[in-house]
């Protein structure tokens, strides 16, 4: 193994394979962007393939295919249709969340990790899902945990490595079997929501739901071809559950981004309570903030940017892979090269990064927002961002408008960060409490 440091850019050799790390916005916009023509590949990850998950959009060589969902993911996300027809959905769910913090606060995360849920499932299937308990969901943490099993997923086994593993057959070493009980539990995965999804459109028409906007144009219900029809499912499948590498679903990231905000507010009091006096003089106490207040609450999104900012919910982008050999400032990027985004490295490239300080994106000289950062960069770049961005500052907006947020007992929970791709905080506790005066709001 051996490395090439040269700031911005970092080469790695090991066990013959190449990977470049780029540490800064600028390496990245220029290679990811600038050359995304011949950089937008993924590595293969034999060890998923033979596990089941080939064809899920994070995983997807850049081909035709691969473009097709891309463009019905962004049908369904791009900013005005995110706008237009998921709103009432936004503010259905929040409201949810919203009761569920003031009936049983202690278990904040749980109701985190359903509001994940109820969003994405709809907005992939367009399925009403109430729990992570529900049975279709018993599916993703069976397959999820068979892959947890074989490793840190996504990091690869010896398939990836030796690929002639792959053939043995089923019974011959720990991983091939592994492999061959995870293949049908990948299956039920993807199979089951996309049966149920077909099943409420022919009952209920479509939704502007990912799955059946891509039924609807690519044959319907009774026409689909069994190529496009398993594209489909391995499409929802990617967009509910198969963000890989690691353990960074969509729905993590997400409920990433709002465990943090828990935490922040419980550590930095007086941001928190400045926000709260913005929403309470903008919005007034009688009525929730809405999309409507956003330009006029300047502080609270600038908290938003500092909770992604100060901890970037993926450490590290999903792996790209060139396509062609390249030269990056005189440094040779060899075809099948791992590129990787150092996500973490680039947010705490400021003054004082580990300082929770929201005030840095305002005045005159702020600093450049995180979103340009945490969802990726090029032609691969996150196509669920609007979509995330406008989930969590509904549920940050409101939560703040509505709760307040204190340590319990006098210390402050650590920032502390469970290890992996994701930057999960451990678990820690909080004490959450209705103002007073806003009970009537979550009637
Ligand atoms: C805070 C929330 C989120 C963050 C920080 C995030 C971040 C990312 C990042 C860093 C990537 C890799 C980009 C690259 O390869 O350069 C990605 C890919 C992706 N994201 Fe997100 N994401 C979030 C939420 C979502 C949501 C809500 C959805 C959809 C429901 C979504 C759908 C996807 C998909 C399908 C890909 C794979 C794209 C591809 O491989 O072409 N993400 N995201």
């Amino acid at each position: 193994m051996y490395f090439i440091l040269a700031g911005d850019i970092v080469y790695i050799k090991v066990l013959g394979k190449h990977m470049v790390i780029l540490n800064t916005v600028e390496a990245a916009l220029d290679v990811l962007d600038g050359h995304g023509r011949i950089h937008s590949d993924r590595p293969r990850m034999r060890t998923l393939e033979v596990m089941g998950w080939t064809g899920a959009t994070t995983l997807m060589p850049y081909n035709s295919l691969l473009r097709r969902q891309r463009q019905f993911i962004k049908m369904v996300l791009n900013d005005k249709a995110v706008v237009n027809n998921l709103t009432p959905l936004l503010k259905r769910e929040t409201m949810t969340f919203l009761r569920n913090l003031r009936d049983a606060p202690d278990i904040f995360p749980n109701h985190i990790g359903r509001f994940a849920v109820g969003v994405v499932m709809h907005v992939a299937y367009g399925l009403d899902i109430e729990s992570m308990d529900e049975p279709v969901m018993r599916y993703v943490r069976t397959a999820m945990g068979r892959l947890v099993q074989t490793g840190t997923p996504g990091s690869g086994t010896m398939v990836d490595f030796i690929p002639l593993m792959q053939y043995l057959p089923w019974w011959a070493t720990k991983f091939t079997r592994t492999a061959a009980i995870s293949r049908p539990e990948v299956d039920l995965m993807w199979s089951v929501p996309f049966n149920m999804s077909k099943e409420k459109m022919r009952t209920h028409g479509p939704s502007h739901s990912v799955i059946q906007q891509m039924i609807l144009k690519l044959g319907g219900l009774d026409n689909l071809s069994p190529e496009d029809a398993q594209d489909i499912k391995a499409t929802g499948g990617a967009l509910y559950a198969g963000k890989l590498p690691s353990t960074q679903t969509l729905l993590t990231q997400n409920t990433v981004s709002l465990l943090t905000f828990f935490l922040c507010a419980t550590r930095h009091r007086e941001a928190f309570r400045r926000s709260q006096e913005e929403i309470d003089r903008v919005v007034g106490k009688d009525r929730l903030p809405t999309f409507e207040d956003r330009p006029n609450l300047p502080f609270t999104e600038a908290v938003q940017n500092e909770v992604w900012r100060w901890s970037s919910p993926p450490n590290l982008g999903i792996p790209h892979a060139a396509m062609e050999d390249d030269v990056y400032k005189g440094y040779h990027i060899p075809k099948g090269a791992m590129i990787v985004a150092n996500l973490y490295g680039m947010t705490r490239a400021c003054e004082d990064p580990e300082e929770f300080k929201p005030e840095r994106y305002l005045g005159t000289e702020p600093q450049p927002n995180p979103r340009s950062i945490i969802f990726g960069f090029g032609r691969r770049i996150c196509p669920g961002r609007q979509l995330a961005d406008r989930m969590v500052w509904l549920a940050i907006t409101q939560i703040t408008a509505v709760f307040n947020i204190t340590p319990v007992g006098d210390t402050l929970p650590p920032a502390e960060f469970k290890p992996g791709f994701t930057r999960h905080p451990k678990p820690f506790k909080c004490k959450i409490t209705l103002r007073p005066g806003r009970e009537a709001l979550l009637q």
